[in-house]
This record gives C-alpha cells, sequence and structure tokens, in this order.
C-alpha cells in the first residue's frame, strides 16, 4: 500500500484557502498518535497537557522539555500522514529568543516533529522569525494561555473585554507577519475567534472558540471520555471510555479471581 502523504504546513494553508477545515487532537504515546493518524486527524499536537492527562499534574507548567521530546518521540514513530507538532514547555523559551530557538531546534531535530508551538504573541515575535528563518514552522497559541494561569489566576475565557480582545488581535497578525503558519486559540469569544481568523491568511484552530475557526482541537483524553471531572463546555465527549474501563478492568479483576481467566484456548 502505498504511504499517504504527510500533512504539511502548505497543506493547512491551501485547506483554509479552499474552506475545508482542519481536524486536530493532541496525543502523548504511539499508540494513540497512529489510531487518530489511521483516522484521519490532519494535525497531532504533543500538548504540554500531557502534565494533565498523563502525568497526573494540575498544571502544565512541570512539564520539561526532555518528557516533551520523549512523547513527541513515540507519537512521530506511531504517525504517518498528520503532522506532528510539539508544545515548547513552560522556561523553554520566555527566557530568551535564543534560548528558544536552541529548544525549538531540539525539538525538531530529536523527534523528527513537522513543527513547534509556543504561547504567547508579541513577545515571542523576535523568537518565531528566528525559528521560521531556520525552517522551522511555529504554530502560536492565543486567549487562555495555561502556562500563564498563576498569572490570571483561573482559567476563564480570555478576549471578552475590547482591551484583551484587541490584545489578541494584534498578536495574532504579529505571529502571521513573524512567520507563524498556524494559530491556535484558546477558550475565545467565537465572534472574536472568527474575526481573527477572517483578518489572517494564516489558518487559525480553535478550542473553545466557536465554529468560525478554519478547524478544531480537542485534548484527546476529554473527547473520548477519559477525564470524568473536567466538564467544561467546549468539550464534546465522543466516547465514554471511562466507564467502559472501569467495566473492562472489573471484569477481568472478577474473571482472575474466579479462575475463568486463563481458559484452556488462552493457554499454551
Ligand atoms: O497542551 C495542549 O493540549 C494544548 C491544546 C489545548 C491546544 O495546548
Amino acid at each position: 500500500m502505498s504511504k499517504a502523504k504527510r500533512v504539511t504546513t502548505r497543506t493547512l494553508q491551501e485547506m483554509k484557502e479552499g474552506g475545508a477545515r482542519i481536524a486536530a487532537l493532541t496525543a502523548y504515546d504511539a499508540i494513540m498518535g497512529n489510531l487518530f493518524d489511521r483516522a484521519g486527524i490532519d494535525v497531532i499536537l504533543v500538548g504540554d497537557s500531557v502534565a494533565n492527562v498523563v502525568q497526573g499534574h494540575e498544571t502544565t507548567l512541570s512539564v520539561t522539555l526532555d518528557e516533551i521530546i520523549y512523547h513527541t518521540k513515540a507519537v512521530t514513530r506511531g504517525v504517518e500522514r498528520a503532522m506532528v507538532v510539539a508544545d515548547l514547555p513552560f522556561m523553554s523559551f520566555q527566557i530568551s529568543a535564543d534560548d528558544a530557538f536552541r529548544n525549538a531546534g531540539r525539538i525538531m531535530k530529536e523527534t523528527l516533529a513537522g513543527a513547534v508551538k509556543l504561547e504567547g504573541g508579541k513577545e515571542n515575535l523576535e523568537a518565531v522569525g528566528r525559528m521560521t528563518a531556520a525552517g522551522i514552522p511555529v504554530m502560536g497559541h492565543l486567549g487562555l494561555q495555561p502556562q500563564s494561569i498563576h498569572l490570571y489566576g483561573g482559567y476563564r475565557p480570555r478576549g471578552k473585554k475590547g482591551e484583551e480582545a484587541e490584545k489578541i488581535m494584534v498578536d495574532a497578525k504579529g505571529l502571521q507577519e513573524a512567520g507563524a503558519f498556524c494559530i491556535v486559540l484558546e477558550k475565545v469569544p467565537a465572534e472574536l475567534a472568527q474575526r481573527v481568523t477572517e483578518s489572517l491568511t494564516i489558518p487559525t484552530i480553535g478550542i473553545g472558540a466557536g465554529v468560525g475557526c478554519d478547524g478544531q482541537i480537542l485534548v484527546y483524553a476529554d473527547m473520548l471520555g477519559l477525564t470524568i471531572d473536567f466538564n467544561p463546555r467546549f468539550v464534546r465527549r465522543y466516547e465514554s471510555f471511562a466507564e467502559r474501563a472501569l467495566d473492562a478492568a472489573n471484569q477481568y479483576a472478577t474473571d482472575v479471581k474466579n479462575g475463568m481467566f486463563p481458559s484452556e484456548e488462552e493457554s499454551y
């Protein structure tokens, strides 16, 4: 069977221009990356949400660059077609443009990801410009920025007020000018996300940002219903895997304890 054609920055640009929507999900290992790739997901993000989903942390702040590299390597091994994007974790890009550039280079070289993502706007423009000039595709991330959670004191939507909305618009244009190929808009009013999307030539991918973005992304564990106690209104659950996994593990334990597993056919 012939290999599927890899999704690139150009593919995403053409999708925007042709009005085709981009489907994105997070993944943190080869098995899920492979499943989502087979399902036709266009962009697979190895998000710093790995901190919440895999590592059990409350915030994304403690993820290290080495951990992102470890998980991204696993995902790229499982993915043939989708663009794999790796998140630049907290403090891997904020110190200086030099630092950001070096760390993004490490991700690209060691993981074979197709792009990096970083949170923030005008404070990152030098770094974004240098990465882009060196051939590293950069995805921006505006609106709610979970790495700044302690500064803002919560996960409320961003851009509801005039000044904040204006800043998101200005940052989006700045990122585009600096060379970003795409921007994630997290938890911003649908009307603002649509205006940003229409004012940019590069695609936007929304999470809690309404249907007017060029694409949508969800954290896969939310989409599959694995996260039981996390119910923000922007999540649509397409499965109830937490309940199904609980039932399956319960049945397995019962079978083991009753001597019903393994059977003769399952033995050598
Ligand atoms: O880390 C992550 O999963 C993300 C998405 C929510 C966009 O940044």
